[in-house]
């Protein structure tokens, strides 16, 4: 077993949802809270290693001066979830974010609902990843466990990988055991092709244990629980919370 060193991605997005919920015409009215700027600052207080917004399409939630505030304000890494689209690849080269994971994105969805079909879009990731990766971007692809997206990933030259954690998180028992054993094999295949493993998607600290049996992760991104949690406990107890269970993990 070798030292314990996962790393934890706050997720603001939901910060922002609420936000939105009264201020989605003046969000940058001095006026607007809660501040994105702030949850990102409690965040990193607590101990996050870095902090992710997912820029939309539709612009839901995170706005593009939230994006902008955020680059030039964090201390710690700026993780920014895009669509593979012109637009917001033109935004992401201006911003330059530590890292960027690639998601599927489709308007009606309430949530990123399945991994990126990275095998069945070759040549536009291909061309996306060395664009941003050539401007000083580390380029993570957001998959399903699924053995042909990691080769497919690694083979694009992605540098990292994020195994989507939605159906381990909505399973129990029998499936979802069923479910590590992919994450396993995906995380294992990874590894081996040189990709950084990361997970994501519906992670909290009751089911974080179940993923343990997982080798080779080194970041967690997680949004939903952490704001969910905050209303009770603060972001920064929420935070803690969290990464006292994530140190329970051993690769
Ligand atoms: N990783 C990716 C790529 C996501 O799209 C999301 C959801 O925005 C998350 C992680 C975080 O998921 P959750 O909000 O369920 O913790």
């Amino acid at each position: 077993m070798s030292q314990n060193n996962l790393l934890l991605g706050v997720n603001i997005d939901h910060v922002v949802t609420l936000r939105q919920a009264r201020y989605r015409t003046l969000p940058d009215s001095p006026h607007a809270e809660p501040s994105v700027l702030a949850s990102a600052l409690a965040a990193e207080a607590a101990g996050a290693h870095s902090i992710t917004v997912h820029l939309r399409a539709d612009r839901r939630h995170i706005q593009d001066v939230d994006v902008y505030l955020l680059r030039k304000s964090i201390g710690t890494k700026l993780n920014l979830e895009m669509g593979n689209t012109q637009e917001i690849l033109d935004i992401a080269l201006q911003v330059r974010p530590d890292f960027v994971c690639m998601v599927p994105e489709n308007r009606e969805e309430v949530t990123t609902e399945g991994g990126l079909d990275v095998a069945g879009q070759r040549e536009s990731l291909r061309r996306t990843v060395k664009a941003l990766s050539d401007n000083g971007t580390r380029v993570s692809m957001f998959i399903d466990p699924d053995l042909e997206q990691v080769r497919a990933s690694a083979e694009i030259g992605a540098a990292m990988i994020e195994l989507h954690t939605g159906t381990f998180a909505n399973h129990a028992g029998a499936e979802r055991a069923a479910e590590v054993e992919r994450l396993c094999a995906a995380a294992e295949l990874g590894h081996t092709l040189g990709l950084q493993i990361n997970a994501g998607h519906g992670l909290t600290t009751k089911n974080l244990p179940d993923l343990w049996p997982v080798p080779h992760l080194a970041e967690l991104n997680i949004g939903h629980h952490l704001v969910s949690r905050a209303i009770f406990t603060g972001l920064q107890g929420a935070v803690r919370e969290m990464l006292a269970v994530m140190a329970t993990y051993h690769n």
